[in-house]
């Protein structure tokens, strides 16, 4: 039967005047077992019909059948399928990978055809010990002899059968001893039941084979048989498994060791290459962390301002010299607002200034009257005893709340300062709660703050019915911006004009939610230029990275790889440079935070892993993106002029 067979096979080459027509109408067949050799001058062709048969070349025209199966008809996958379990290789050049010992060389066809790494082990171990190379499986080809490489390509040529054997000059290269021992071998195989293709200019090494085809000129001019010895082949490896699934998952960790090991092969360009990444993903990362941590604070410090809360002080504005001056606004006005629907507190707040006398302190003290709604509309939570009532505050009463500094002030060495009097001006007031110490940072966070009823302050202590400003509470039903025009115009209406101005807690948040958006915004786009440029170095990188190994894909393509293992493997490579780059920048921007919290004291970084992850998602991403094309180019590389490139 036979299992190859040509028919008008023609083969050009080049493109018009460069056209050469190279084979010339082909005529051949061979059988099942047989071993042939095709004998010829330098340029005749010879290599030129052994790709075709090996499908590593494509005819002009013509008709090729394996096994009478149309070859011309099939996919590129379908031909790496056949390259991989049909197909075993010996070259000239051996064309073993170097960076892989001879026991792994041998077993690369098993990874594209799935077979698992234990009995690939196995099995190239056996085929090495039975080439004579039991001692050389943990050598890399630099450090083996011309005949030992040989033998371990032709172990690779049988790892996965081997049905058909091509050798194109496997001799070519080695010294007359060597090159008989391979003859021996090749002839070896040819008992044991392969099928063999042998090209050689060598007649004597073509007196060894069954059948001897000469052609000249891309013609065949002679076809002698010598014997038609055929034996049945024993090496079937049918009964190795053949998993599709299992030939994705091999390849793909192999394509993931031979990454990290392209990788590492060349650290200082690989971190180079990273180093866009890890600048971009390093600077998004820190500033995100500081964004956020600058966000938190200034929030803080707003939310301490009471939420929804709006204050109403005297003048026209922050800037207004006279604002101290100005009293403009009475009780009544808070009262009266404080029967309107849409506002649930109202309470004036009145400053005074004076001396804080207990036992033997006497220190400058601000002290501020405020409503007993206050402390809930601040947020401010009470450590010791209770704030005052609204019957404190109708009935004048002489009570006062301290806060945290104030207690550690004066009151370090009392134990319980709730009942104690202090003086304020030389008017007893008794202390009958302490807040909670504040979280506060920043220029006055060691600041005491004292509060009575705005009553006490203004009757008692002031001795006038002046006050400062009024804080309101709006409803959480009302929009503070309403809330705000209804209060305006109330209080304008009540004075006759507009004396005053509010500060709206909710606005103010609006504005700087607003702003630190507005920056984060300018900063992603900055981050995404900065990771396209490190992007833009990756893929050239890969371009060099494959055009510097087409030699290496060639040979995996003559030994199996589907396109898609090759595009595996680039990608992988590529994603795995930014995943380094992107760990690499995390790691740097945590050494900045942490650099920056221990030399700033009261502002640290704040690193969210939603932010990490993110960037590290990002990463994988342009590795994809940028890594996709060189890894198609690779892909599309024909396995012949792969293979041809040096
Ligand atoms: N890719 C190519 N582009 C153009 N011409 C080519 C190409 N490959 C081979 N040829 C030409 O085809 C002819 C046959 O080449 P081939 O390699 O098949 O010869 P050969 O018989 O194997 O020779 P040798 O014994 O030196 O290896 C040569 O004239 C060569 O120049
Ligand atoms: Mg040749």
């Amino acid at each position: 039967m036979n299992i190859i067979e040509l028919k008008k096979i023609n083969k050009f080459f080049g493109q018009k005047s460069n056209r050469v027509h190279v084979l010339k109408d082909i005529e051949l067949s061979v059988e099942k077992g047989d071993f042939v050799a095709i004998i010829g001058q330098s340029g005749s062709g010879k290599s030129t019909l052994m790709n075709i048969i090996g499908c590593l070349d494509v005819p002009t025209s013509g008709s090729y059948k394996i096994n009478g199966v149309e070859v011309g008809k099939m996919e590129k996958d379908q031909l790496a399928e056949l390259r991989c379990r049909t197909f075993g290789f010996i070259f000239q050049r051996y064309n073993l990978l170097t960076s892989l010992k001879a026991d792994e060389n041998a077993a690369l066809p098993a990874i594209y055809s799935g077979l698992n790494a234990a009995d690939r082990q196995k099995r190239a171990v056996e085929l090495l010990n039975k080439l004579g190379l039991a001692n050389k499986l943990n050598n890399k080809p630099s450090e083996l002899s011309g005949g030992q490489q040989q033998r371990v390509s032709i172990a690779r040529a049988l790892m996965n059968g081997g049905e058909i054997i091509l050798a194109d000059e496997p001799t070519g290269a080695l010294d007359s001893k060597s090159g008989e021992m391979v003859m021996e071998i090749i002839k070896d195989l040819h008992k044991q039941g392969h099928t063999i293709i042998l090209v050689t200019h060598d007649k004597s090494i073509a007196a060894q084979a069954s059948r001897i085809i000469e052609i000249k000129d891309g013609q065949i001019v002679a076809d002698t048989r010598k014997s038609s010895e055929i034996y049945e082949l024993k090496d079937k490896v049918e009964n190795i498994q053949r998993s599709r699934i299992d030939a994705i998952k091999y390849s793909f960790l192999e394509s993931l060791r031979m990454s990290i090991h392209a990788i590492l092969a060349n650290k200082m360009r690989s971190l180079l290459t990273m180093l866009g990444i890890i600048i971009g993903i390093a600077s998004v990362v820190s500033v995100v962390a500081l964004g956020n941590a600058s966000q938190a604070k200034i929030m803080e410090q707003i939310s301490s301002m009471g939420t929804n809360t709006i204050d109403i002080m005297p003048g026209t504005g922050f800037g207004d010299m006279r604002s101290g001056k100005v009293k403009t606004l009475k009780v009544r006005d808070s009262d009266y607002l404080a029967q309107q629907g849409f506002i649930v507190s109202s309470s004036p707040s009145v400053s005074a200034s004076g001396t804080l006398v207990f036992e033997n302190y006497s220190l400058t003290a601000q002290l501020t009257g405020v409503g007993d709604a206050f402390f809930e509309v601040k947020g401010k939570d009470i450590a010791q005893g209770r704030t005052f009532t609204e019957e404190e505050v109708s009935r004048i009463a002489s009570v006062v709340v301290v806060d945290d500094n104030t207690r550690k002030e004066i009151f370090s060495d009392v134990p319980d300062p709730v009942g104690k009097i202090i003086m304020f001006n030389k008017k007893p007031l008794r202390v009958i709660g302490i807040t909670e110490p504040e979280n506060n940072t920043g220029p006055r966070a060691d600041s005491m703050h004292l509060w009575t009823p705005y009553t006490t302050a203004m009757y008692k202590i002031n001795g006038s019915n002046d006050i400062n400003s009024i804080t309101v509470r709006v409803s959480d039903a009302v929009n503070s911006q309403v809330a705000e025009e209804s209060i305006e115009n109330i209080l304008t209406a009540l004075h006759g004009k507009k004396d005053f101005f509010m500060i709206n807690s909710d606005s103010i948040k609006q504005t700087i939610e607003n702003t630190t958006n507005t920056m984060k915004l300018l900063i992603a786009s900055i981050a995404v230029i900065s990771l396209i440029v490190g992007g833009i170095g990756v893929m050239n990188i890969m371009l060099v990275s494959v055009t510097e190994r087409t030699k290496e894909i060639g040979i995996r393509m003559a030994i199996g790889a589907k396109q898609r293992d090759i595009l595996q493997q680039f990608l992988i490579e590529a994603v795995l440079i930014c995943i380094a780059g992107g760990f690499m920048g995390v790691t740097l921007s945590m050494l900045i935070g942490l650099g920056f919290n221990t030399f700033s004291t009261n502002f640290g970084m704040d690193f969210s892993t939603t932010s990490i992850v993110l960037a590290l998602v990002c990463s994988t991403s342009i590795g994809i993106i940028f890594g996709y094309m060189p890894a198609k180019n690779a892909s599309n590389l024909n396995p012949i002029d792969a293979l041809a490139s040096e």
